[in-house]
């Protein structure tokens, strides 16, 4: 059983959603799931050396939502090899940086050491209005690849 920690990164709720969806497929697996809708870096610290599912939409010119900038500020010193992480990056392609929050938070936490489990997922709002019914079976072929 793996206990993976979700953290949302929205402005209009889609990704919370996306969470939300996650949370439950990922406990009908077996595993622990929460998620963490304003997340803090304590509530980060908590997951190293287990999993974290970052979940982040996009706002302004490829900038994270408010909802999780302190989490992106609060974690920038952190060396965290014994991290292993998902990302699911919401956003737009109408604009100009797409995914650019989720592509961010990525760079992050690939500098810091922290193993990326499976690709990033980007959703395409202009193409796929329910991000939950292209996440879910991302989510049901991520599943499979924790311990
Ligand atoms: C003001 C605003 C700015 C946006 N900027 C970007 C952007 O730079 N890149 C991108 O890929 N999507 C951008 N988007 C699209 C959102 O990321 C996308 O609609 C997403 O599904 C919203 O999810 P949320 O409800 O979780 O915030 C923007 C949307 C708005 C309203």
């Amino acid at each position: 059983m793996a206990e993976v920690g979700i953290f949302v990164g929205t402005m209009y709720g889609n990704a919370l959603l996306v969470a939300e969806e996650a949370e439950t497929i990922l406990k009908a697996h077996g595993h622990q799931a929460k998620v963490f809708e304003d997340p803090e870096v304590d509530d980060w610290a908590s997951y190293q050396g287990k999993y974290a599912l970052v979940v982040t939409s996009t706002t302004g010119q490829g900038d994270l939502p408010d909802s999780i900038v302190p989490l992106y500020q609060g974690i920038q010193d952190m060396y965290q090899p014994h991290l292993r992480y998902g990302i699911i990056a919401l956003g737009d392609s109408t604009y100009s940086h797409f995914c650019g929050g989720g592509k961010k938070f990525d760079a992050l936490l690939q500098e810091q050491g922290a193993q990326r489990i499976g690709d990033m997922l980007m959703i395409d709002a202009s193409e796929d209005p329910e991000p939950e019914s292209i996440s879910n079976p991302w989510v049901e072929q991520w599943v499979t690849l924790l311990d």
